[in-house]
């Protein structure tokens, strides 16, 4: 089980960061995936106008990217309500020192968010999305360590407490290679670096030509040092059978930057291409994402209705 907030369009660092692995584990597991609108108004609350928006352009680029609803059930969170009751339930028992010691909740607050009862609950809420439907593995990066340390503790205090009802949930830490932006820094939307998985082939060219390179080799014949190159960087993701060449045609100073770059373009447009196409195809068919999320919202539910009915039996509610 793993999610994402809608903020807007993923990039190349979304989809080398969890993407791709989502849509290799699907053959291995059963999947759910879903789109935690509700984990995305706890910092958008004030302007929820995109929401919707994003929340089907999210699930557009999932497609796009190979996540295959026969294979997973693809659901969006406000759309079962019994992750809220689920929330609530563990409220009872969860200490607030805990959550208030929570570093995403730590960070947003130095960062000036206001200290909203959405924002501290933001990891309870997640082990309820989690925990909902039994999940024992949940692929994330590392920033979502303290979140599934959280759910396991709120697994065993609720077993412990009522009875064995939930398994302990483990990270499955996706590896990457840190991805580098147009800027050097990590590919990230608040850097406005990126290069989205929607892009087209010239906007491709366009946005790798922007590229920083060594900034002392100013002209082919120069020498270069591909170390510090974040274009060298994506040439070890995309294209690793020349990095060799590339590293060497680069210090010696036989390959400029443009042509560099040019071969760049030429690996990502590749690597994109299915995933276009893929995008093209649901384009041809409107209605598909509406069928895609009605059938996994209501999978989804099924699921969380049953781990309610034995939640509440354990709880002795009604
Ligand atoms: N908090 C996660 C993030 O920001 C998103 C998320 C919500 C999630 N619910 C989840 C991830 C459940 C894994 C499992 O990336």
């Amino acid at each position: 089980m793993s999610g994402m907030r809608p903020t807007g369009k993923l990039h190349l660092g979304n989809y080398e960061g969890a993407l791709r692995n989502w849509t290799g584990l699907q053959h291995e597991y059963e999947c759910f995936f879903e789109v935690a609108d509700w984990h995305a108004l706890t910092t958008a609350w004030k302007d929820t106008g995109e929401l919707r928006s994003f929340t089907r352009g999210l699930v557009i680029d999932w497609l796009s990217a190979g996540l295959d609803p026969d294979h997973s059930v693809i659901f969006v969170q406000s759309s079962v309500s019994e992750h809220a009751e689920l929330q609530l339930l563990f409220s009872m028992f969860i200490n607030v020192g805990a959550l208030e010691r929570s570093p995403t909740y730590k960070e947003w607050i130095s960062e000036g968010l206001e200290p909203n009862f959405g924002l501290l609950g933001y990891p309870v809420l997640q082990a309820a999305d989690i925990l909902i439907y039994q999940a024992d593995t949940v692929p994330v990066g590392k920033d979502q360590l303290p979140h599934l340390e959280l759910t396991r503790e709120i697994a065993r205090k609720f077993n412990r407490l009522y009875g064995e009802v939930f398994p302990e949930p483990k990270a499955k830490l996706t590896e990457f290679p840190n991805l580098p932006g147009i800027d050097g820094r990590k590919m990230s939307k608040s850097y406005d670096n990126h290069i989205y998985i929607s892009e087209g082939p010239d906007d491709v060219v366009g946005k790798v030509r922007r590229f920083f390179t060594d900034p002392e080799k100013k002209r082919k014949g120069d020498p270069g040092r591909p170390e510090i190159c974040p274009v060298f960087a994506l040439h070890e993701i995309y294209n690793p059978s020349e990095t060799e060449t590339i590293a060497g045609d680069c210090r010696s100073g036989v390959l400029g930057c443009v042509d560099c770059k040019m071969k760049l373009s030429d690996e990502l447009n590749e690597m994109l291409e299915p995933i276009r196409a893929r995008r093209a195809d649901l384009e041809r068919r409107p209605t598909e994402v509406d069928d895609v999320l009605n059938d996994g919202n209501k999978r989804a539910k099924q699921v969380a209705k049953k781990t309610m009915a034995n939640v509440r039996e354990a709880m002795r509610i009604g």
